[in-house]
């Protein structure tokens, strides 16, 4: 079964091709970063349109890397949510607009499902249950993921995400964004133990988070601070140094409750480097192993939608029901409230 998977939720068209028999066939992204980092954000109606330019020769060039043919997919999976509502709208559109003159079904995917599952893509690849660690721009979850679709929420955010503290505290810093790669770059510079930042909830005896009075930290740190170049570098060090501990002990608490042995961490802060280093080296100390997605497929992706849908179509077994061209996308949306609307 070959499954398109689209993505826009929010910064990047990504598209990609998944068969249930070979795997990960071909995908393609195209970033707007380059173009948003001129507002220093995200600018939703400039996503939108860029996702209109960029996602039919984007499912060209997918096609055309697997030698395929649009009569060649079976299925279509794209993000129905959460994200920006107009890019949202740009996939789901394609998506149904494909599925209706190919007559193949389609289906919404929720963004972090996608997410979870992008360690399958890579061998080894764990095994279930395991604890995920979602660290992205938007959300800071650890779950207990069973199977596919048996996602139970452990713990979250109280505010900030660990990705949006990364950025905040990259522009307090004088970085570009999104800053999250750039702080932990900047990070490799500083000198261990010049400045020692909280770690926010390290002891508060449950599995959430909190990342926003770090951030103020770091601006209070700034303000009495005699700026230069050595001392922006050794506190985007002690800030990475907080996060990444806050992130470490809360997930090996994770694994001991849940009792399990299997770590994935999802999402573009699991592209960073120190965190990486951190969890392996603890969670090694405690038998534990840990997952990570390819650093490509840690930041928002087609591939690990074209996955998430390859094996929601697989779990329900079925492949029937070709979209009547209506389609819905959810800005906001919970993971343990997907519906899944096979089109
Ligand atoms: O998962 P993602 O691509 O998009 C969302 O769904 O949010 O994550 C983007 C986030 C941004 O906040 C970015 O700064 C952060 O991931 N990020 C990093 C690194 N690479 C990307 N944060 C820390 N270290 C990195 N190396
Ligand atoms: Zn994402």
């Amino acid at each position: 079964m070959i499954i398109l998977g689209i993505e826009t939720s929010c910064d990047e068209t990504g598209i990609a091709l998944y068969d249930t028999e070979r795997g990960l066939l071909s995908h393609a992204l195209y970033s707007q970063i380059k173009m948003h980092s001129e507002y220093g954000g995200v600018v939703p109606e400039l996503a939108s349109r860029d996702h209109i330019r960029h996602i039919l020769p984007l499912i060209k060039q997918v096609l055309h890397q697997a030698q395929c043919q649009l009569a060649d997919i079976d299925a279509l999976a794209y993000t129905q949510g959460p994200g920006l509502a107009g890019a949202l709208l740009v996939g789901a559109s394609i998506g149904a607009a494909l599925s209706f003159v190919l007559k193949i079904p389609a289906l919404g995917i929720h963004h972090l499902e996608g997410h979870l599952l992008s360690p399958l893509l890579s061998t080894p690849s764990p095994q279930f249950p395991f604890i995920a660690l979602l660290v992205s721009g938007g959300h800071t979850q650890l779950m207990q993921v069973d199977g596919v679709g048996q996602y139970q929420l452990l713990g979250e955010t109280v505010d900030d995400a660990a990705g949006e503290a990364f950025d905040k505290t990259a522009k307090l810093l004088g970085l570009g964004y999104p800053g999250g790669a750039a702080l932990s770059k900047l990070a490799e510079q500083g000198r261990p133990g010049q400045f020692r930042l909280p770690c926010p909830m390290l002891n508060s005896g449950d599995l959430n988070f909190s990342f926003s009075g770090l951030k103020t930290a770091v601006l209070t740190l700034i303000n009495k601070s005699e700026m230069n170049a050595q001392v922006r570098a050794d506190i985007a060090l002690a800030f990475q140094e907080a996060v990444v501990t806050v992130l470490t002990e809360k997930s090996l608490a994770a694994l001991s409750s849940a009792d399990l042995d299997r770590l994935v961490v999802a999402g573009g802060v699991g592209a960073n480097r120190l965190l990486r280093q951190h969890l392996t080296k603890k969670a090694t100390s405690i038998g534990a192993t840990v997952f990570y997605p390819q650093l490509e497929f840690c930041t928002d992706n087609g591939a690990m939608i074209a996955l998430a849908g390859a094996l929601r179509f697989q779990a329900a077994n079925k492949l029937d029901g070709a979209s009547t061209g209506s389609f819905t996308v959810q800005a906001r949306w919970e993971l343990s409230q997907t519906i899944h609307n096979e089109q």
